[in-house]
């Protein structure tokens, strides 16, 4: 298979390098250009990039030249697909720019997800809303997907395998990396020794992504899921990786082993069709009494697993812990998740 030319923007942000890290070395996608602020623009990669994840940079990109984020830019180096860890400011205007000249977007920003022309998806659970795709493709030549904020990534993820028992409201309680907030983080006289119990729009964003990645596609609109979610989100001094505490109320009594084979049984579309990188399981059940913690299940399944355990039942109520990779299944991951899916529907052409 003759491997397409993909660019970055955002490349040398966290979600911009672990883009760079799944991509390096990928049977279906070649990285052919990097994009980035007017900082960084005309410098080598190496020489800008604050490296900060696991292993070398890849000698793949360490000297090739960071470009302007531009149409031109894209249209230049023969690009029609684009992974996107812009800040949500910027993505908002070059995102449309990119998808009405024809460009296939993959992004990790927030600007778009509400947008009803728009998906959220993540391929394990909605992929039928690729609909939307097709429906953006016909209207303007490209799309763009979202993926959704690095909390909901993981939250739905349980959600989904058990929404046969009939699921009456969620309320999710996080503890997120410091990662989660860009490569700037935040100061280290906030967050040394602290737990900071507010993380802008977090809540709400959690509250409506995760109506819209379960709604149903009704003559070609997402109507989104009736459920009662209450989000709470805090920041906690972990340099990568977001626990969340999430107690499930259903209509009735629950069984909890049906609850259990459920999750445990769960595949998508991706396993079936063995997409490079779909984890196995996308949920991995643990059964240790103090786990999972971010230290040990951060690269469980390289990072595209969630890893839940903790499970306690009291009537119809189900409370457990799950653990997500922020900036693999939360971010860069599912995105190129999406783009394999895509490709191997042909809702992006080879
Ligand atoms: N971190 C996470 O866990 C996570 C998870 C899910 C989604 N997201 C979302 O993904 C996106 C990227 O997040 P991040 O954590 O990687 O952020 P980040 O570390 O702050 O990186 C931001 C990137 O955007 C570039 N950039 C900034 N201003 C720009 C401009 N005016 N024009 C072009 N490029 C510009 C930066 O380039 P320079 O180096 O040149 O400044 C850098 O490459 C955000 O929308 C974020 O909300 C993040």
């Amino acid at each position: 298979m003759r491997k397409l030319r993909v660019g970055i923007m955002g490349c040398t942000g966290l979600v911009g390098q672990q883009f760079i890290k799944m991509l390096s070395n990928h049977p279906y996608f070649e990285i052919s250009c990097l994009t980035a602020s007017s900082n960084s623009e005309g410098k080598k990669y190496n020489e800008v990039v604050n490296w900060m994840l696991k292993g070398e940079i890849p000698n793949i990109v360490k000297n090739l030249i960071i470009e302007k984020t531009s149409i031109e830019t894209f249209i230049k180096n023969n690009i029609k697909i684009v992974f996107s860890a812009l800040p949500s400011s910027v993505a908002k205007d070059i995102e449309i720019e990119l998808r009405n000249n024809g460009l296939y977007i993959f992004s990790n920003a927030s600007a778009h997800r509400m947008n009803e022309e728009i998906p959220i998806i993540i391929p394990e659970i909605n992929p039928e809303h690729f609909e939307l795709a097709e429906k953006q493709k016909n209207k303007y030549g490209g799309f763009v997907i979202t993926n959704s904020n690095c909390t909901t990534s993981g939250f739905v993820m349980a959600l989904k395998p058990i929404l046969n028992l009939k699921l009456k409201s969620a309320i999710i309680t996080t503890y997120q990396s410091i990662s989660g907030a860009g490569r700037k983080g935040i100061p280290a006289m906030s967050i040394f020794g602290n737990v900071i119990p507010y993380i802008k729009d977090e809540e709400e964003k959690i509250e409506r992504e995760t109506k819209k990645i379960l709604g149903q596609l009704v003559n070609g609109k997402i109507k989104e899921k009736e459920i009662e979610v209450i989000a709470n989100c805090a920041r906690v001094p972990v340099p990568f990786g977001h626990l969340e505490c999430i107690t499930l109320e259903f209509e009735r009594e629950i069984n909890e082993s049906l609850f259990i084979k459920n999750l445990i049984n769960f595949k998508g579309e991706p396993q079936k069709l063995r997409l490079p990188s779909a984890p196995e399981r996308p949920i991995i059940l643990i059964n240790e009494k103090d786990r999972p913690q971010p230290i040990f299940d951060i690269h469980t399944e390289k990072g595209m697993a969630v890893v839940i355990g903790r499970i306690r039942r009291k009537n119809n109520k189900i409370s457990f812990f799950l653990h997500v990779n922020n900036l693999v299944r939360g971010a860069a991951g599912t995105s190129v998740l999406n783009a394999e899916y895509a490709l191997k529907k042909e809702i992006i052409e080879n």
